[in-house]
């Protein structure tokens, strides 16, 4: 069961100058981060860049590619010691309401299978795991696969 949060999330569009917040956070959770170059593509692509704030702090954020009646969501992520709080579901919930205001009719991620909190949050708003990509991810001891997890909305 998630905690408490004392204020109220807030979400707002990610700028080239919210990089450096969004590589510590990046850095610090994943063993395989993405690169700050990673980030500047996906802004200047176009795509739906967005953080989640709490008390004016950069405590999440989430990348999502939307085209052709198909959202792709590349990136989702909540810093560690803001984690098991509801930020993640919030933020998933303003994503999929944007994913449907841009006239997506599906959602597809991958996620690692041995990312359990991701496919436990995704099931949780109604993703089903629908294919296995071989070999997708980078790993300690080579590979490993990816899940693809699919919305219809
Ligand atoms: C996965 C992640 C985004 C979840 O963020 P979060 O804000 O902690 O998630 P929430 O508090 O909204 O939790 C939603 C549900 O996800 C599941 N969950 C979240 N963290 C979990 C954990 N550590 N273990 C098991 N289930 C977990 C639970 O079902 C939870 O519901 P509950 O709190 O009612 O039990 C976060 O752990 C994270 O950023 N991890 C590193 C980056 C990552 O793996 N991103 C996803 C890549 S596909």
């Amino acid at each position: 069961m998630s905690a408490r949060l004392d204020s109220l999330p807030n979400y707002r569009r990610m700028t080239a100058r919210d990089l450096d917040a969004v590589m510590s956070i990046e850095n610090a959770i994943y063993p395989y981060p993405w690169t700050r170059g990673n980030f500047s593509d996906s802004l200047q692509a176009g795509y739906h860049c967005w953080l989640v704030e709490c008390g004016g702090l950069i405590v999440g954020y989430s990348v999502i590619m939307i085209a052709a009646g198909e959202g792709h969501l590349l990136n989702l992520s909540i810093a560690a010691s803001w984690q098991r709080r509801g930020l993640a579901t919030g933020l998933l919930r303003f994503i999929v309401k944007l994913a449907r205001d841009y006239a997506a009719g599906k959602i597809f991620l991958e996620v690692r299978p041995s990312n359990t909190a991701a496919r436990a949050l995704y099931g949780g708003a109604g993703f089903s795991e629908i294919a296995m990509r071989r070999d997708y991810y980078p790993a300690r001891d080579g590979r490993e696969d990816a899940v693809v997890m699919e919305l219809v909305l």
